[in-house]
């Protein structure tokens, strides 16, 4: 029955024509994955059946989760890392939850004016191309932390898929060829016409990649841990890259970095718990807020990218990102009042001015002129084992291919997340957001984010792992998907596909999936006054949901090669 149904669907989809072919990318090709034993769904359908592999073996959730980072870091180069960071949100099947922040950090020689010139004016591509561009990267100590505390199976054995990968090679997907050949000039002028992403723009489905480079690097960390990163040859080649091209990175750098565990930020949103991360990134904070503000508002009545919902996230988007803006930055060198973000009190003030028939200007909430440019590449990763452990892990290099420099002799590229602190107050950064003194550059300073991996329990129980990619979007997306399924009544998978809307304060639009939305409520929305412009995609989402008789359901975004592999 579910073959014949999934069969209608594809002929739906491709008989659609060719000037209809974005539209196709949300018709729900994709069926739920159920399954009792385990769901691990993630960017790239080799990094899941990694993931699946490892609970089949008997390891847990957080096993899972090592073996996916590096497998990703193998097989989706332009997100999946080891010379990124991000930051990890699990719960226990006892019910104790935690969050683990990689987050790269800024290097210690960095200064607050780093990226403007004499006239105090931000150089454009500085803060996101190149060496200078990098932060002190995360992951691979964030994944020797992750398993020394969660972990159940050696080390050695869930590194051990990615180091096959890299050696052995794996075959690219049509829209991995298509992203490399769309960055084949950053390539040439970060590195140079050998460095091995480079071949003129002619990847191609199906192709082998073999990184016997990244091979090597990853044996190092399988049999030295940090230090097979951090110091001796792989950390040469990667000091080699950033002192070639004025970089400022040091072994001192490399010496001092170290994740962080921190206690989540939690909070209700009706029978619903949400535990989220907390600074530096501003995701949990900003999606608690949202979710609180809309128990205010009875979505389910107005039903699904209605013109009231989509109004009222709207208003609330707008009065959440300027808060963001303004108060957020890094908790271990600024002061964020995040009991004040979240008092019952200063939310139901903070959204008292929002009505139901009118747009509010974002001018008037405070000034400031930006634009968006288009960029969605981080990856998340959601899993939940047999016993019910679960994590969700954002991870980025932040930029697509990262600052684009790879590092030739270790076979990986580094991160541009320098580019994620406020260069200079009230001048956006690649995602149009805006920040002011609490993002500053300080050395050693995590930059703000917005990833936010998320675990929501009901009644006690746990509920849903959720988390996505995409810049300022990650934080609207899942709260979407959370209200997809809270207020809808979708499944995981619809929930995921469900086209998505964004509005973060400045520019004062809505974003919007092409094709996403119904004509008339786009009418409607421009006839209140909305601007709106549309994209190719709003997050890029891959979650788990438990039904109430215990069964595990994957969602795996269609926007992408995401694949939900379930544990018989
Ligand atoms: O941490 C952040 O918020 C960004 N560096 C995330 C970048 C991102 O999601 C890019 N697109 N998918």
């Amino acid at each position: 029955m579910k073959k014949v149904g999934f069969l209608i669907l594809i002929l739906i989809a491709v008989s659609c024509t060719s000037s209809k072919k974005e539209q196709a990318n949300h018709i729900n090709v994709k069926q739920a994955v159920e399954a009792k034993k385990g769901m691990v769904a993630t960017a790239h359908p080799l990094a899941s059946e990694v993931g699946a592999q490892i609970l089949r073996d008997g390891g847990n959730a957080f096993d899972a989760a090592v073996g996916i980072q590096f497998a990703l870091a193998v097989v989706y180069p332009r997100a999946g890392n080891i010379a990124g960071g991000g930051f990890a949100v699990y719960r226990k099947t006892n019910g104790e939850s935690g969050s683990l922040d990689f987050r790269e950090k800024a290097p210690l020689a960095a200064t607050y004016n780093m990226y403007l010139d004499e006239n105090q004016n931000v150089i454009p591509k500085l803060s996101s191309f190149g060496v200078l561009s990098t932060g002190v990267p995360g992951s691979v100590d964030g994944m020797i932390e992750l398993h020394k505390k969660l972990g159940s199976l050696p080390f050695e054995k869930l590194i051990q898929p990615a180091i096959d990968l890299a050696e052995n090679g794996f075959a690219l997907t049509e829209n991995e060829a298509k992203k490399l050949n769309d960055y084949q000039k950053d390539f040439l002028k970060a590195n140079d016409s050998s460095t091995y992403f480079f071949n003129d723009g002619k990847w191609q489905t199906g192709e082998k990649i073999i990184l016997p480079e990244l091979a090597q690097t990853l044996k190092l960390i399988r049999d030295q841990g940090r230090n097979g990163f951090y110091t001796g040859e792989t950390a040469q080649a990667m000091l080699g890259e950033i002192h070639s091209n004025n970089g400022i990175i040091t072994q001192a750098d490399f010496d001092a970095y170290q994740s962080v565990w921190r206690k989540p930020i939690e909070g209700k949103y009706k029978q619903y718990n949400i535990i989220s991360m907390p600074p530096p990134s501003s995701g949990g904070i900003a999606l608690l807020q949202l979710l609180k503000g809309s128990e205010q508002f009875e979505f389910s009545k107005f039903g699904h990218n209605s013109l009231e919902s989509i109004h009222l996230m709207t208003e609330l988007e707008r009065r959440v990102y300027a808060d963001r803006a303004t108060y957020l930055g890094d908790s271990d060198f600024y002061d964020v009042p995040v009991d004040m973000l979240l008092d019952s009190a200063y939310l139901s003030n903070r959204f008292s001015d929002i009505l139901l028939d009118k747009k509010t200007d974002s001018k008037d909430i405070k000034e400031g002129n930006v634009d968006i440019i288009e960029s969605i590449e981080t990856t998340h990763f959601s899993i939940v084992d047999k016993n019910q452990n679960a994590i969700g892990i954002t991870t980025t290099l932040n930029g697509n291919f990262g600052s684009k420099v790879f590092v030739e002799n270790a076979g990986f590229f580094l991160n541009n997340e320098m580019d994620d602190f406020s260069a200079k107050p009230g001048i956006p950064n690649q995602f149009g957001l805006v920040g002011a003194e609490a993002n500053a550059i300080v050395p050693e300073k995590r930059m703000l984010s917005s990833m936010t991996p998320t675990i929501l329990e009901k009644d006690g129980n746990l509920f849903m792992v959720v988390g996505s990619p995409g810049g300022a979007t990650i934080i609207t997306a899942v709260y979407q998907n959370i209200l997809n399924v809270v207020e809808y009544g979708m499944d995981m998978q619809q929930a995921v596909n469900a086209s998505k809307t964004h509005h973060q304060w400045l520019p004062d639009l809505i974003l919007y999936e092409k094709y996403g939305l119904d004509s008339l409520v786009l009418n409607q929305l421009q006839e209140m006054g909305h601007k709106m412009e549309p994209r190719s995609a709003i997050g890029k989402m891959d979650a788990v949901l438990v039904l109430p008789n215990g069964t595990l359901q994957g969602g795996a975004d269609t926007r992408g090669d995401d694949t939900a592999v379930g544990v018989h």
